[in-house]
């Protein structure tokens, strides 16, 4: 039987345990069974005939996680971020996200200044998921016509997100706040 998007949700909703703490390996797993299980879904959200830009798909009503779309006409190479204090994880639906973590290496003591080394890379290809722990650094770089669906622990245009500028040691702290200040294209169209 197919992977259903209902049972997903409600295998996300499970891997939460009593103090409110995403299993986040778990998680991770169930998106890459559903990207890789459930065919319709991804053609339906992920698809030619899709959506472009971002679509939130779905929000928890008990643990607030949040599903989304995102489909991209063009390429492109994030800075290196994080998510503040929400996780993220990353299923590749068509095409390939090239991934790089980077590690802090400085104390945070001094305002605006960060330093940063790029700790591992490794490309999603479809069907493939990766997990972002809050304040973890990432950076992410794809080609045009990638799509993928992200989990997230919160709705991430809320939280207070650090963007790094590894040449300079730059660190800014911003709250996005919507996602037309991100520059981002987005639909609301919950499926469940
Ligand atoms: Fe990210």
């Amino acid at each position: 039987m197919t992977y259903s998007f209902e049972q997903f949700c409600a295998d996300n909703r499970a891997a939460y345990d009593g103090t409110g703490k995403a299993d986040l390996e778990q998680i991770r797993l169930n998106l890459e069974r559903l990207l890789q299980e459930n065919q319709p879904f991804v053609e339906e959200h992920c698809g030619p005939d899709a959506d472009g830009g971002v679509v939130e798909l779905y929000q928890d009503p008990e643990k607030g996680f949040l599903v989304y779309a995102h489909g991209y006409a063009e390429g492109r190479t994030s800075p290196p971020h994080d998510h503040g204090a929400s996780w993220a994880i990353y299923g590749q639906a068509k095409r390939f996200t090239d991934m790089t973590e980077w590690n802090r290496l400085d104390d945070k003591s001094r305002d605006g200044y960060a330093e940063i080394e790029s700790a591992r890379k490794y490309r999603l290809d479809p069907g493939m998921a990766g997990k972002f722990g809050p304040h973890e650094i990432h950076q992410i770089h794809f080609e045009a016509g990638a799509r993928f669906v992200r989990v997230t622990g919160a709705d991430l245009f809320e939280e207070e997100t650090l963007t790094y500028q590894p040449d300079t040691n730059g660190v800014v702290a911003r709250t996005v706040g919507s996602a037309a200040n991100a520059g981002e294209n987005l639909t609301k169209r919950h499926i469940a």
